[in-house]
């Protein structure tokens, strides 16, 4: 016979007991269909992960083109599109794609640096470079842009939607416009560009979409209240398309990066000697980390042990006291 108090301590392990080995049963199986999904690539865990990174061949692209099987066709070349290639983290996954021997799409708004990078991509990598003008903002864009795509008969097997930006301020003396503007960028583009553009990328061999969101999506931002709730949308949005896909050939990553250091007029880094300069990160570390993971068969990314670190520690705080302290530090 138990007391009142022995029953309820027994319970409460029953419980726990139940909880570790459903627990360990779910990562089991995750590890299971994981590892199946990667030997069906030819990949394998042992491969080095630079060696992985997207490309399982690594073969050197020709003029040709290239499918992702790593056979080169002469008539049916594949494609990496990048969103908002023209500058910043845009252009970076751009130059690392290219250096992987990927051809490229580039959107964005700036046709003169668009063609200025395809010229650079063309010449020093070899790879096949197109560009399109592209105002990802504007009435339909998405379902607009895969007509083009299917117009000049371009065939995309890597989605990048990295297009996108933050206002900061009061959200009461913004303009809503702006707001609107972000709000459809970083969220409405990207939707309606994947859904227009999942059709012909499950029909490849192996594709994959890279949504990058960031850390500013894991807690609410005051004075960037509305750019942290778009990035909350995308990373939620982004795994839960990962589940949805989890039997297709299409890997999802979710990046969230924190800062980034952006660069300079002349092409060095800047930014980085602000206060807490030290939490910014390469661009180029931040997009190596997105496509080994890509390789490994997707996921979230959270580049950087600082950013991984704050995130974690934030859910030990109430849910509550985060948005004043957020707001403490922002103003600092
Ligand atoms: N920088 C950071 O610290 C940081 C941190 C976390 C996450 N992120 C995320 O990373 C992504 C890239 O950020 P970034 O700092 O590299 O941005 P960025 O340097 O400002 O570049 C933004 C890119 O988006 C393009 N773009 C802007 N509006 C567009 C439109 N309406 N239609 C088509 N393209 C448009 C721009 O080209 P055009 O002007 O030529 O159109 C440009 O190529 C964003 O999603 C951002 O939220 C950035």
């Amino acid at each position: 016979m138990f007391s009142k108090t022995g029953r309820l301590i027994e319970y409460r392990r029953g419980i726990c007991v139940n909880f570790v080995s459903f627990c360990s049963s779910q990562i089991s199986k995750l590890r299971r269909t994981r590892s199946k999904r990667i030997s069906s690539r030819g990949l394998t865990s042992r491969t080095p992960a630079w060696l992985q990174a997207w490309t399982p061949d690594y073969k050197a692209a020709t003029t040709c083109g290239q499918t992702y099987s790593g056979r080169a066709e002469m008539n049916n070349p594949t494609y990496a599109l990048v969103t908002g290639a023209s500058l910043g983290l845009g252009r970076v996954f751009a130059r690392e794609l290219a250096a992987r021997k990927q051809n490229m799409i580039l959107v964005a708004r700036s046709r003169d640096k668009l063609e200025k990078l395809a010229n650079e991509l063309r010449s020093s990598q070899s790879v096949l470079a197109e560009v399109l003008e592209f105002d990802l903002t504007s009435p339909s864009a998405g379902p607009r842009l895969v007509q083009q795509l299917h117009d000049r008969n371009l065939q995309v097997g890597l989605l990048v939607n990295n297009a996108g930006f933050g206002v900061r301020g009061d959200f009461r003396t913004l303009t809503l416009q702006r707001q609107m503007e972000m709000l459809s960028l970083n969220n409405g583009a990207v939707v309606e560009l994947t859904y227009s553009l999942l059709p012909s990328l499950m029909k490849h061999p192996q594709a994959g979409i890279i949504n990058v969101s960031s850390a500013a999506g894991f807690q609410p931002i005051p004075y960037a209240s509305l750019y942290a709730a778009t990035k909350s949308f995308l990373t939620s949005f982004s795994l839960g398309l990962q589940e949805e896909l989890r039997s297709s050939r299409v890997s999802v990553v979710t990046l969230c990066p924190g800062r980034i250091l952006a660069e300079g007029h002349n092409g060095e880094a800047k930014n980085g000697n602000r206060k807490f300069g030290f939490v910014y990160q390469l661009p180029e570390d931040v997009v190596r980390d997105a496509l080994e993971s890509l390789a490994n068969g997707g996921g979230l990314v959270i580049p950087g042990f600082v950013n991984k670190l704050s995130i974690f520690a934030q859910r030990l705080i109430p849910r509550r006291a985060v948005p004043a302290l957020v707001a403490k530090m922002s103003r600092q």
